[in-house]
């Protein structure tokens, strides 16, 4: 099991069969054996990624030391941490129980305006999170700085980052990674009308907020993930969000380290991979799964309201806010499933999971339909292309749209080798998947997993799953 987190993308492209350029397939393999028995249980997630990026980086800028418990250990989070401290930032492990194994750290804020410096290079790997809010963040820090990623960040688009902060007097440019910037305060305050729903782009307007003179607004479509906005009304910012946009007054003289009663801050876990578990048990009959401890921003629950329409009902018990952030008990069983239709307003508190919600329309009676989600061809990789591609080598009756994908089922599936694309949602929804197929589903690409959701394997083999590693049975 151990080599699931050792796997990395060799920085080279191929063309694939659909036309698109995307990374050649790596040896490394995730192979499910199907329909072998229910998943009961809990199993181990991980600290929220979203929510990991955004502590680190206002722990960075806070007055004064912020004590992180149950950080992601994923390799996207841990690029924001040497960004950081790249940047100056000292973060060091904590004491405590889980100290030692990354997840458990200090940061040494230095200030909403602490990050000025000599030029610097920051590698952001394919953590498109890091690259985005380091943006909005250096773009009022006193120094020239670049950001870069590896092939598959590069192909991502910018300008929607680059505009608003230009527009805020951001000396920054490219329309695809490296951005070249030299930070300045003050920045103006601006009104950044978003044309996509991403709290990426917003988040990085928000962070160059702290530093510009005014007051900044920003307009989103739709409701997005609002963990920024969490984060920094519990630090004390001025600011006011109602789901359609956001408010900050700058500049701002300090933040307070981020603390939810205990002297600490302790991060929910990831409710999108908890996504991956409940699926799992909503399709393979006879589970049922139970995970405590799991964030549910509203911005991100957008599975759960697809699984209760699919016929899955999602409980979400002991609730109780963490620094302003919702935590919950999940818990699902599998159930005979239907198809739903999964519309523009949905998507971006969904735009995660849509690969898994194509997983679950395989084994759903009638048509489900996923539009508007376009976006999903911006991702780590082309990810209607990828689950279509994917999906139909195991049987299902899937087609992709522009916006979307069409799913016609129920459809048995058999199992085959698919590849992952370099991307850890697709090999995680692709090994769903082969849950429920017959024979064995050999995904590629199985290290990527490690991008936000270590111990993927791990946590099915503990639910009862059949799974192995580049050969080794968990
Ligand atoms: C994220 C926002 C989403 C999401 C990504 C993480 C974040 O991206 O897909 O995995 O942490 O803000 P967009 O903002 O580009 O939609």
């Amino acid at each position: 099991m151990a080599n699931v987190e050792q796997g990395a993308r060799p920085p080279t492209e191929s063309q694939a069969s659909d036309g698109a350029t995307h990374a050649p397939p790596t040896r490394d393999t995730l192979a499910v054996h199907g329909r072998s028995g229910p998943l009961r249980g809990t199993a181990p997630l991980v600290g929220d990624k979203s929510i990991s990026h955004r502590a680190l980086i206002l722990g960075a800028v806070a007055d004064g030391p912020t004590t992180l418990r149950n950080l992601s250990p994923c390799r996207d989070v841990g690029r924001t941490r040497d960004a950081l401290r790249a940047l100056g930032v000292a973060i060091r492990p904590a004491g405590g129980g889980d100290a030692g194994d990354g997840t458990a750290v200090v940061v040494h804020g230095r200030g909403v305006a602490g990050l000025d410096g000599p030029a610097v290079e920051v590698q952001c790997g394919d953590s498109g999170t890091t690259l985005r809010l380091l943006a909005g963040l250096l773009a009022g820090q006193a120094r020239a700085f670049t950001l870069d990623g590896d092939p598959g960040l590069r192909r991502r688009p910018m300008a929607r980052v680059v505009a608003p902060l230009r527009a805020m007097g951001a000396d920054i440019d490219g329309d695809r990674p490296p951005l070249r910037g030299r930070g300045h305060r003050p920045l103006r305050a601006a009104e950044a009308v978003l044309a996509q729903a991403s709290a990426q782009v917003g988040s990085a307007v928000l962070l160059a907020a702290l530093n510009a003179d005014g007051e900044t607004r920003v307009r989103y479509p739709a409701p997005v993930r609002d963990h920024t906005e969490r984060m920094l009304a519990a630090m004390g910012a001025p600011i006011a969000w109602d789901g359609a946009s956001t408010r900050l007054a700058g500049p701002v003289a300090r933040l307070h380290p981020l603390d939810d009663g205990t002297g600490a801050y302790r991060v929910p876990d990831d409710v999108s991979a908890a996504a991956f578990l409940l699926c799992a048990a909503a399709l393979v009959p006879g589970s049922a799964v139970r995970l405590p401890g799991v964030g549910v921003n509203p911005g991100r629950t957008g599975l759960l309201e697809i699984l209760g329409a699919m016929g899955a009902p999602v409980d979400v018990g002991d609730l109780a806010a963490r620094a302003g952030e919702p935590v919950a008990t999940l818990a699902v069983a599998a159930a005979p499933l239907r198809a739903a239709a999964v519309s523009r307003a949905v998507v971006p508190r969904a735009i995660d999971e849509l690969p898994l919600v194509a997983v679950l329309a395989t084994q759903a009676a009638g048509r489900t339909v996923v539009a508007g989600a376009e976006e999903l061809r911006v991702k780590e990789c082309d990810r209607i292309a990828a689950i279509v591609d994917g999906l139909g080598r195991l049987g299902a009756r899937i087609e992709a749209r522009p916006d979307g994908f069409v799913v016609d089922g129920p459809t048995p599936l058999c199992g085959a080798r698919v590849e992952g694309r370099g991307d850890h949602r697709i090999v995680m929804a692709l090994a769903v998947a082969g849950l429920v197929a017959s024979g064995t589903t050999t995904v590629t690409d199985a290290g990527r997993t490690a991008d936000s959701y270590p111990g993927f394997a791990a946590a099915l083999a503990a639910l009862g799953a059949r799974v192995a590693v580049d050969g080794v049975e968990g």
